[in-house]
């Protein structure tokens, strides 16, 4: 599509059939694959793109001081009403201990944990919500391991939309509950996993004519870009050697590809990082297919601690492929215990992300040691959802776990008194 055709259409991934922007189908209807949202190639040149992002976002009105819609060109052009809190415009961290834990000195840390409902989902929940608006639905669901709902639940809200919610009975973390209940949304809870969760929405939402706003819609693969966007431009734009991102429906890697590829062709960087997609070892049928070169799709009864990336069935595994071959990335699954330990340290350096997250510096680490990431690299690792996500998990591990964790941080209980508060800072 040129000159005189539409500014953004979608297009199936799978056998090329465009469709327009607002059809309201989150799969193609001709063969059932999955969707990309493509954009004509921007008007303005690389320059005035930069001009554009770095503009102040207190001089600007209203949405556009988001860290997504400030990149609306590029994300949902035609979009003239953004359900935005706002969101985004995260920080990009150093600290020295989770630099030496890794092993790499120039470590950057991608805190989506700064969004308004505390994890990234709220990036591209805004691009699906708003374009659950265009669309004109009354309802939207998800299926969720937690995040994806309670940023569901928060945008629902805000759009006066019902919000349907499916989650897993069993291993959805507190914090995450504890939101999509606050936040008004109708909460099924689903005796069985994520991926029974999935298919059950799916399902729905082609039954009952409710809208789609997992990752699959390729909407809210849109508003996840700006991730890598906000953090290029945080860098000056100078591409950093590798991306780690914590990957369990694929969603995410889906997106840091398509962001990456986009602004390479844009001229916004010149050359494409690498990424490293890191699923935990009881949930990697990601890392599976890459270890064989992505020659079969593998599904896997998935168990981990990190329930977030509690996924054997990735929604997005041919979209993630693509991100893996553009970005001569790799995947690779780390063990509970690293993952907790990285989360530990990062818990422990004052910054704090749930478990899913830390398993990014996990991976990180591991790639270290294998050789594969050098140790003079300059890397950002994504931190996807804030410590508060998962308090159970923090309690176990400081309070409860016999033996003792090497960095558990017991609580002490004392008197009222305060010769027993002298003891404690004696001891
Ligand atoms: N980190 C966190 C904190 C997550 O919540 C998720 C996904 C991921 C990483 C993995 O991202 O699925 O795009 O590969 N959470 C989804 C949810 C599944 O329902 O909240 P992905």
């Amino acid at each position: 599509m040129s000159g005189h055709g539409p500014r953004t259409w979608q297009q199936c991934d799978a056998c090329g059939a465009t469709h327009d922007e607002l059809m309201a189908a989150t799969r193609c209807p001709a063969c059932n694959g999955l969707l990309a949202v493509r954009h004509a190639p921007s008007a303005h040149g690389a320059a005035e793109l930069r001009r554009l992002f770095a503009e102040p976002c207190c001089a600007r009105p209203g949405p556009l001081a988001s860290g997504v819609w400030r990149f609306k060109e590029l994300v949902l052009p035609t979009a003239t009403a953004p359900v935005s809190h706002p969101e985004g415009n995260t920080p990009l961290l150093e600290r020295p201990a989770v630099s030496a834990f890794s092993g790499v000195a120039d470590l950057r840390l991608k805190h989506e944990g700064h969004n308004p409902t505390g994890s990234f989902k709220d990036r591209g929940m805004t691009v699906g919500v708003t374009q659950a608006v265009r669309v004109g639905a009354t309802a939207v669901a998800c299926a969720s391991t937690g995040n994806t709902s309670a940023s569901l639940a928060a945008y629902a809200a805000q759009a006066g939309l019902k919000a349907l919610v499916f989650v897993p009975r069993d291993g959805i973390a507190l914090g995450k509950l504890a939101q999509s209940l606050a936040y008004g949304a109708r909460t099924l809870l689903v005796r069985g996993n994520f991926d029974d969760c999935l298919r059950l929405v799916e399902e729905a939402s082609r039954e009952l004519g409710v809208y789609l706003v997992n990752s699959i819609n390729p909407f809210r693969l849109e508003g996840q870009k700006t991730i890598v966007l906000e953090l290029l431009q945080q860098l000056g734009w100078e591409a950093p050697d590798w991306i780690a991102v914590p990957a369990g429906n694929l969603g995410n890697t889906a997106a840091f590809g398509k962001a990456l590829v986009e602004a390479h062709a844009l001229g916004l960087i010149d050359r494409i990082p690498r990424i490293a997609a890191v699923q935990a070892a009881g949930a990697a049928p990601f890392a599976l297919g890459f270890a064989e070169g992505f020659a079969h799709r593998h599904t896997v009864k998935p168990e981990t601690v990190a329930t977030a990336i509690k996924i054997g069935d990735p929604a997005s595994w041919d979209r993630a492929v693509r991100t893996m071959i553009d970005t001569r990335g790799v995947v690779l699954g780390v063990p509970d215990g690293e993952i907790l330990e990285a989360k530990a340290v990062i818990d422990a350096s004052g910054v704090g992300c749930e478990p899913a997250s830390a398993a990014s510096v996990a991976g990180v680490r591991r790639l270290v040691e294998a050789g594969v990431i050098e140790r003079e690299a300059r890397v950002v690792a994504v931190l996807t959802g804030h410590v508060l996500k998962d308090p159970g998990i923090l309690l176990e591990y400081h309070r409860e776990q016999e033996p003792a964790p090497p960095r558990a941080n017991r609580p002490v209980e004392i008197e009222p008194a305060l010769a027993a508060v002298e003891a404690v800072l004696r001891s």
